[in-house]
């Protein structure tokens, strides 16, 4: 093999190597939450807000097959807000970060309690009253 050669495929394995790593690191982000439908509640427990590494999340997202959309449950100093992830706008899905919902398709974003921060979107994210136990979180539905 030619030495120019075999620099140039260094290069493309190297770089495949650390996109690969940055697209695991980009989806590792988000964490999908076990949760179950009580009547007129999603029950999650508490310990899905802690990683393997003993961290604790911000937020957690939650899919079940009443709605179209994910449900992204953040915490903050222990309060939890709710809010439905179908962007006001013209429906896309958002994607949540520590800090915010961002919509893909034309850039609005939400606070982590569903209020508008950057328009087209004029209008607040559906909110769900969030109660909680000593183990559990309850969003009504
Ligand atoms: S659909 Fe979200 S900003 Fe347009």
């Amino acid at each position: 093999m030619e030495r120019r050669s075999f620099i140039k495929q260094c290069s493309v394995f190297c770089a495949s190597g650390i996109g690969l790593s940055l697209l695991m690191q980009s989806c590792g982000s988000v964490h999908y939450a076990t949760s179950s439908i009580e009547t007129n509640k999603i029950k999650i427990t508490k310990t899905e807000f802690i990683d393997a590494k003993k961290v604790e999340r911000k937020f957690v997202v939650i899919k079940n097959d009443r709605f179209p959309f994910p449900i992204c449950l953040y915490k903050k100093n222990n309060a939890y807000a709710a809010v439905y992830m179908e962007c006001s706008h013209q429906g896309c899905e958002l994607r949540p970060n520590k800090t915010s919902l961002v919509c893909p398709c034309h850039g609005s974003e939400f606070s982590t309690e569903g209020k508008v921060l950057s328009p087209p979107a004029d209008k607040d994210l559906k909110q769900f009253k969030v109660i909680t136990d000593n183990e559990y979180i309850y969003i009504e539905i």
